[in-house]
């Protein structure tokens, strides 16, 4: 509800409408060609059309002089045969266009929401930011590439209408020109409501697309819970909201062409009338009505696609909105540095941190110097895990500062370039889907076998991956189907020592491994990988035994080193 009001009460805003349709036109701009092309073929097509009008026009009057003119005729079914060509021929190049500007701009959004700050971008569900990948990238894209040349191409139509209908009769265009601005008016008074539901539509997708994305993902959970039930009903109460949402959109939709089409039948039911009383007066001929009544139904074809393209444009800006609020999130900030120094110590001075109002660390102060191992440990939801992303500038301190000291002497704030010198093992099952190789080649992109046996030996995960017939190649299914939740975590070690980073942070990384396989790594690591500065977040005691100095976080927020 909240999220519904918050875009439906930005686009009450003017200035935001014209900020967003000026960012619509301005993502377009490299497509105004292709516009323009498909506009000038639209003109072609309906000069063709008003062609056929005008020699129907003669065919007519001849015939009601008793004379067959099979001239016209040919003109006739030979402009409707090139109209057909046309229009398959642009049709084709459309489809193109278009899904190369929709690829275009999802490939821009996919960035943006790898570039935005962690803490901004992890508050929107996955799925919410799948529905916005697509679903809100694919109305945006359709409708640019759609809507510009036909909203021309109609200004254009009744343009060209009116003109006819002026030379034939002056006083029936006069009389169209007086009575077209009502229809507009109607769309202009629904457009409140038509925001509304556009906003509400694209919440309830967001809403049913991650409940899907999430359920299809835990499926174990779901069997052991018995919830399958539940969810049934949960997806009937989706289909019920969202079927509302659809009937009154459409019912909307409805209404608003009921009365276009009120206001036009008023208006074709006077040319009729005026035009048979002009030709009972001799004033028009027959041909003249049938020019009229054939004009009458093309701006009616007009009038109706104007009806859509409102509505069209507010679920374009509804959808603008959604894509704008990821755009506008602060992004990450590289310099550039590529340099990977080989010695880096921690300093922290005086840091606090708070994700909202509480802090979560207190006055933390620490020096570690490069090639020390330090443990942290603390209960469960003091804040490790928080600690680890301060050291991977994932997010920064509310006060004090953590600097990295690079090579003894350089002092560098903790921001996103520090990760070309750290690297991690993050808490919980983070394998990709993919083989055993895909996942270490995250470490190092171009790992050779030699590295990435070394690294998987490093990590006690050779052993069981051998046994493998497909060895590197053996195929993870998704969250590493396929293997246990402790060889998962020997090969997430192995991706981060593949790296080889003066740094390496391991957030409670052998959490599901039995104490002497998790003390053969932690041996190992801090043994062989002495110059390297290692972060251990653990809850075994038994672990302070490998390790130079112990940070404590208490859930106070305190902070000790001993
Ligand atoms: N993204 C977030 N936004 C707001 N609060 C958060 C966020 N992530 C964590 N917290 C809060 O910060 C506190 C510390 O969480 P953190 O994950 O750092 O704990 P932890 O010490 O790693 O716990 P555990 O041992 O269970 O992994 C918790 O109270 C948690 O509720
Ligand atoms: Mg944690």
């Amino acid at each position: 509800m909240g999220k519904k009001d918050t875009i439906v009460k930005a686009l009450k805003n003017k200035d935001e409408t014209i900020r967003l349709t000026k960012w619509m036109l301005q993502i377009v701009k490299p497509y105004y060609r292709f516009i323009i092309y498909t506009f000038l073929i639209s003109v072609v097509s309906l000069i063709i059309s008003y062609v056929s009008t005008i020699v129907g026009k003669y065919v007519v009057d001849d015939a009601t002089n008793g004379v067959i003119n099979l001239r016209n005729m040919l003109w006739m079914c030979g402009t409707t045969f090139v109209a057909i060509v046309i229009s398959v021929f642009s049709s084709v190049i459309s489809s193109y266009i278009s899904e190369k500007f929709s690829f275009t701009l999802k490939k821009q959004f996919f960035n943006d929401i790898q570039r935005s700050v962690w803490l901004d971008i992890s508050k929107i569900h996955s799925g919410d930011l799948v529905t916005r990948l697509t679903s809100d990238i694919g109305s945006i894209s359709d409708g640019l590439i759609e809507m510009i040349p036909k909203t021309i191409l109609i200004g254009t139509q009744l343009l060209i209408a009116f003109c006819i209908l002026f030379y034939y009769d002056k006083k029936i265009a006069l009389f169209a020109l007086v009575i077209a601005p009502i229809g507009g008016m109607c769309l202009l008074i629904f457009r409140e409501s038509y925001k509304k539901y556009q906003a509400a539509l694209r919440k309830s997708e967001s809403e049913y697309r991650s409940f899907m994305q999430e359920t299809l993902s835990n499926l174990t959970i779901i069997k052991a819970f018995g919830q399958e039930d539940y969810n049934d009903e949960t997806m009937e109460r989706f289909k019920r909201e969202r079927l509302q949402l659809v009937f009154k959109n459409s019912r909307l939709s409805s209404v608003m062409s009921a009365v276009m089409r009120i206001v036009y039948s008023v208006g074709y039911v006077v040319a009729f009338c005026w035009g048979s009383y002009r030709i009972s007066t001799g004033d028009i001929t027959y041909g003249t009505l049938t020019i009229f009544i054939t004009l009458v139904s093309q701006v009616q074809g007009s009038v109706s696609a104007l009806g859509g393209i409102v509505p069209q444009f507010y679920s374009m800006l509804v959808s603008a909105k959604r894509i704008h609020t990821v755009i506008d999130f602060p992004k990450e900030v590289y310099s550039g540095k590529t340099d990977v120094p080989a010695a880096v110590g921690v300093e922290v001075k005086d840091l606090d941190f708070a994700y909202d109002k509480d802090y979560i660390l207190k006055g933390m102060n620490a020096t570690i110097a490069p090639g020390e191992k330090v443990a942290v440990v603390g209960p469960s939801g003091a804040g490790k895990t928080t600690l680890v992303r301060l050291l991977l500038a994932l997010t920064t301190p509310t006060a004090g500062s953590l600097n990295y000291i690079l090579d003894g002497a350089e002092q560098e704030a903790a921001t996103p370039d520090c990760r070309r010198f750290v690297s991690y093992v993050p808490q919980g099952n983070t394998l990709i889907s993919g083989t055993v190789e895909d996942n270490l080649k995250f470490g190092l992109r171009d790992a050779t076998e030699e590295q990435m046996w070394r690294a998987l030996e490093l990590a006690a995960a050779d052993k069981f991956i051998e046994k493998h017939p497909d060895k590197l190649k053996t195929e993870l299914s998704e969250k590493s189907g396929g293997i246990s939740e402790g060889q998962a975590q020997r090969i997430s070690i192995a991706r981060a020592l593949i790296a080889d980073k003066p740094v390496l942070i391991l957030d409670e990384a052998t959490s599901a491994l039995d104490e002497a396989t998790e003390a053969v790594i932690v041996k190992s690591i801090t043994e062989q990988l002495d110059n390297k500065t290692c972060f251990i977040i653990t809850h075994r005691r038994s672990m302070l035994q490998y390790c130079d100095k112990v940070i404590e976080i208490d859930e106070d927020a305190h902070v000790t080193m001993k």
